[in-house]
């Protein structure tokens, strides 16, 4: 497979991100949710670099992907998320594509009541987007190619690769049920 981001890279620019999320959050608690299961590795990575009074949660939510550029209706499943009321959220995940993941536990998250919800994503796919979300925070910008390591998977395999690369059967791939 094509190696479109190196592990040194992936770990240099999360190493950016936690000073700008540090440096942003200035000492206040936060609360990082990750969703399930992408968003993993990046996560781990992150929190070790925060010096924040820090608290994580997880969420689950998945989507059936039928056609290539349809994805189907979103299901949240039981959340792992501790009470975030009068606490700084910042909700994350492996990639922002379409944004039709991420927008509606934006939602999701602002109604449990949190001081405020800011959106962090590793990778961010290129023209995709068909619902307006501007994430807060983002590592790359890539093309629009199916992309697996770093957490994230084609039939739930590939997530432990420290490297990002691109699926050579791509079609196949956005078709296949998405895993997260
Ligand atoms: P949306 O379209 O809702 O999609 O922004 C976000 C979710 O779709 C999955 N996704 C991918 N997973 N390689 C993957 O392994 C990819 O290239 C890819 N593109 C989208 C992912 O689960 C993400 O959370």
């Amino acid at each position: 497979m094509d190696v479109l981001l190196s592990a040194e890279r992936i770990q240099a620019r999360v190493g950016e991100l936690a000073r700008q999320i540090a440096e942003d959050y200035h000492g206040q608690p936060l609360t990082i949710v990750g969703v399930l299961t992408g968003s993993l590795i990046f996560l781990a990575d992150l929190v070790r670099r925060l010096d924040l009074p820090l608290r994580i949660g997880l969420l689950q939510a998945s989507s059936y992907r039928g056609a290539v550029t349809a994805p189907g209706e979103l299901r949240v499943g039981p959340d792992l998320v501790p009470d975030v009321r009068g606490r700084h959220v910042l909700l994350l995940d492996d990639i922002l594509d379409t944004g039709q993941t991420l927008a509606p536990l934006v939602r999701h998250l602002r109604d449990l009541g949190p001081l405020s919800v800011r959106v962090a994503v590793l990778l961010r796919k290129v023209g995709r987007q068909t619902v307006v979300l501007e994430p807060d925070y983002f590592g790359f910008d890539i093309p629009n190619a199916f992309v697996v390591g770093y957490g994230l998977d084609y039939n739930d395999e590939y997530r432990n690769l420290p490297y990002l690369a691109v699926l050579p059967t791509a079609g196949a791939a956005e078709a296949a049920r998405d895993t997260r």
